[in-house]
């Protein structure tokens, strides 16, 4: 059995290697060309303080918090030009407001942030909700980085609820898409966008699940992207390393800093991508 454990650890990590890509080379005159060069983003996925924690010592807790501060620090040492924290800050969504609001400020570049299924609810709740808004100041906002734009989203919205705040507040944030997708027409592929659970686990056909979009409206939602010129999407909410792509658009999900179904190691991963589209996701270990 050992044996077996060994080779598949070894099977994912020569997977990661491989998954890490290679950075295309590129002269100066490529990248004055296009205006702001090669865009960095460390793509950090589900800190999700104390998870499944029982302990009344909140050990657990802990142990996450501190593995995120180990994060952070290697972030900060590694400069990108913005952070992006995938969802599910906390395992239970009240936790939020511990250490969040102090961990925010101890970033030495921009954070953008998008609400998971344990800040929000499966289902989205307003206390939830409001709670959320309070430590981050939004559920879903554009980014403007380095001549790209990076569009941060709420996909717990899109899920069923029967309140009818939240059910408005759906309404605005599809209007939000719609208009933000529009206007990323006109950018050439330099739109990336971020939601906490990817549009799909393995295949856009498949099945609703815990792990993708709902089906009714997931492929509708896919073609907009594309039309859009939408060719990178970063997600979390797996808890293991993720490659999957439809058609130009490309899915990649990390791994986290709190529990990784895949056995791979605590970290995360820098998404660089260069002005012609080619990019390298490499894994940072923490
Ligand atoms: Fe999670």
């Amino acid at each position: 059995m050992k044996g077996v454990a060994f080779s598949r650890r070894r099977f994912l990590q020569v997977g990661a290697i491989l998954a890490a890509g290679f950075p295309a080379a590129r002269t100066r005159a490529e990248e004055t060309e296009s205006g702001g060069g090669t865009l960095r983003i460390a793509h950090l996925c589900d800190p999700q303080f104390g998870f499944a924690d029982a302990d009344p010592d909140r050990t657990r807790y802990k142990k996450d918090l501190a593995c995120f501060e180990r994060e952070m620090a290697k972030v900060n040492e590694l400069k990108p030009d913005i952070a992006l924290i995938a969802g599910d800050m906390t395992h239970i969504s009240g936790d939020v407001t511990l250490d969040w609001p102090r961990l925010l400020k101890g970033f030495t570049m921009p954070v953008a942030v998008t609400p998971g299924n344990h800040d929000l609810g499966n289902t989205v709740t307003e206390e939830n909700l409001n709670r959320y808004l309070g430590v981050f100041g939004y559920d879903y906002k554009r980014f403007e980085v380095k001549g790209w734009r990076l569009l941060v989203g709420n996909s717990q919205l899109w899920y069923k609820s029967d309140n009818p705040v939240i059910q408005k507040r759906k309404a605005e944030y599809d209007q939000w898409v719609k208009d933000e997708l529009a206007a990323a027409s006109s950018l050439n592929g330099r739109v990336i966008l971020a939601t906490h659970i990817p549009p799909f686990d393995n295949g856009i056909g498949e099945k609703d699940s815990y792990n993708n979009y709902p089906q009714a409206t997931r492929r509708a939602r896919m073609e907009a992207y594309l039309a859009a010129g939408v060719r990178f999407y970063l997600s979390g909410h797996l808890h293991r390393m993720s490659m999957r792509g439809w058609r130009d658009l490309t899915i990649l999900n990390g791994e986290a800093t709190s529990v990784n179904f895949d056995e791979r190691p605590h970290g995360f991963r820098m998404f660089e991508i260069a002005p012609d589209l080619t990019y390298s996701w490499s894994f940072i270990p923490v």
